[in-house]
């Protein structure tokens, strides 16, 4: 019962749309209405500029931790129960009950799991995506890079479901950039200007 009450609990914290949150009622705008019509930190970034754009990472990126330690909270065992939370947390975050199912692309809420479960490899993520974007100017590009390594990087842990949930994880983000990829394809991905 306590399990599924964490799943529950896990999807409905992804399912708290914060760039919904921070656009309509500090700005009076719904960003999926704006830019590429993503629910999430880049598209914030883009249509309300930096302070709005940080706030909305960072609370998606909040999501998945808190949900990845619902387990802790509840004191649940075993310690990969944490990375179940985290799916359920990143599936909310894509399909949100509370923004009519039209959400994110899953970057910063898995980010956040990793973040609770191995916050190693969220510091080396985070580095992957920073050089990725300096190299690249591309968002989405640096995202499934960073995905991938995340992949990769599970790989030679010996952590089976971390493995599996990481190799879920990237199938998710990088079935979210199907646009994105078109896009990088066809060169009329936006790259960014500031770094
Ligand atoms: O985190 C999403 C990012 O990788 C791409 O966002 O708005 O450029 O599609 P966007």
């Amino acid at each position: 019962m306590i399990y599924a009450l964490i799943l529950v609990i896990a999807y409905l914290l992804g399912s708290i749309p914060s760039g919904l949150i921070i656009g309509k009622k500090f700005y009076g705008i719904d960003i999926r209405e704006h830019g590429s019509g993503n629910l999430g930190g880049t598209n914030t970034f883009r249509t309300l500029g930096v302070k709005a754009g940080l706030i909305v990472t960072i609370m998606d990126i909040l999501k998945g931790t808190t949900a990845a330690l619902l387990p802790l909270i509840f004191s649940v065992e075993p310690k990969m129960f944490m990375l179940m939370a985290g799916i359920f947390a990143v599936i909310g975050h894509m399909y949100p009950l509370f923004a009519n199912f039209r959400g994110g692309k899953a970057v910063a809420t898995s980010g956040g799991v990793l973040l609770g479960y191995d916050p190693l490899l969220f510091v080396i993520l985070l580095a992957v995506f920073f050089l990725g974007l300096y190299v690249s100017k591309y968002v989405s590009l640096s995202s499934m890079i960073a995905a991938i390594i995340a992949f990769t990087y599970t790989l030679f842990t010996g952590d089976i479901p971390l493995m599996i949930v990481v190799g879920v994880l990237a199938l998710f983000v990088i079935y979210r950039h199907r646009a994105n990829i078109v896009r990088i394809k066809n060169r009329t991905e936006p790259k960014i200007k500031w770094l």
